[in-house]
């Protein structure tokens, strides 16, 4: 359903007011929506269970404001992770293989995300590595650019727990696979976010969790897909 009421709010100084637009998506956690006149941008929300809980003066308590930090817990990790990513990239002068985070912004649902929107080459949803492997085996260069954008997360020491193949987008346009979900570090003490092995190991097993999700073979020691081979 679409949601037409302004916004009230704005958010780090951004200069205009949201306009809902329809929904696109409704993940385990968040609800992504379109934002009305703004083609490039989504809107993510958390999802009402996560926020039902917690009444107006919930952060005056010890308790409730650990409450109100937990129901965004999603939003202050990615933050974390993206800005250690975006700091590497001023350095690099390139871009992470994650999908832009534009600002936090005030909604009537709650706090919401801006995200860059990616796209299909006509404008239009981009593809998930999901759909794109129901559509058949991969070709050769999508396998090369999955296998860039493995090297990349490594190499970029993304810390990410959730590889599944919904949170990889095809970004046709800049011919890349980009992150949307699923990254930052969990843990109260972030020794993945310091010590680079440690991640490593991480993207490891959250890799080979993606093989077995996606019918790709992972070659474990090359950090590389490829195609599973036919069965015998
Ligand atoms: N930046 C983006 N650009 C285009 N589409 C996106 C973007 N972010 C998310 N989506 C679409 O919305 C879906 C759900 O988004 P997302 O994975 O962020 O929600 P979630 O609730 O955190 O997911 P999950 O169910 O994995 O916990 C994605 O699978 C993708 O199809
Ligand atoms: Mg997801």
């Amino acid at each position: 359903m679409a949601v037409t009421r302004k916004t009230a709010g704005r958010g780090f100084g951004l200069p205009f007011s949201l306009v809902f637009g329809d929904r696109v998506a409704k993940g385990s956690e968040r609800q992504v929506h379109r934002v009305v006149d703004e083609p490039d941008v989504l809107l993510k929300t958390m999802r009402r269970k996560y926020l039902s809980h917690i009444g107006p003066d919930a952060d005056r308590s010890f308790l409730g404001w650990l409450r109100v930090q937990q129901a965004y817990a999603l939003y202050r990790r990615e933050l974390r992770a993206y800005a250690n990513a975006m700091v590497r990239a001023a350095i690099r002068q390139e871009l992470p293989p994650l999908a832009g985070l534009c600002g936090l912004v005030l909604t009537e649902k709650g706090l919401g995300q801006l995200v860059e929107r990616i796209s299909s080459a006509d404008g239009g949803m981009a593809l998930t590595l999901e759909e794109l492997l129901a559509t058949g085996p991969l070709a050769q260069d999508r396998l090369e650019a999955l296998n860039h954008f493995v090297a990349a997360l490594y190499d970029w020491h993304i810390p990410a727990y959730d590889l599944g193949p919904k949170n990889i987008l095809w970004d046709e346009m800049a011919h890349r696979f980009v992150l949307v979900d699923g990254f930052g570090d969990r843990a109260v003490i972030p020794l993945k976010t310091w010590v680079r092995t440690l991640n490593n190991r991480r993207l490891d097993r959250a890799f080979a969790v993606l093989a077995r999700k996606s019918g790709l073979e992972w070659q474990r020691r090359a950090r590389q897909f490829s195609r599973a081979a036919p069965a015998a």
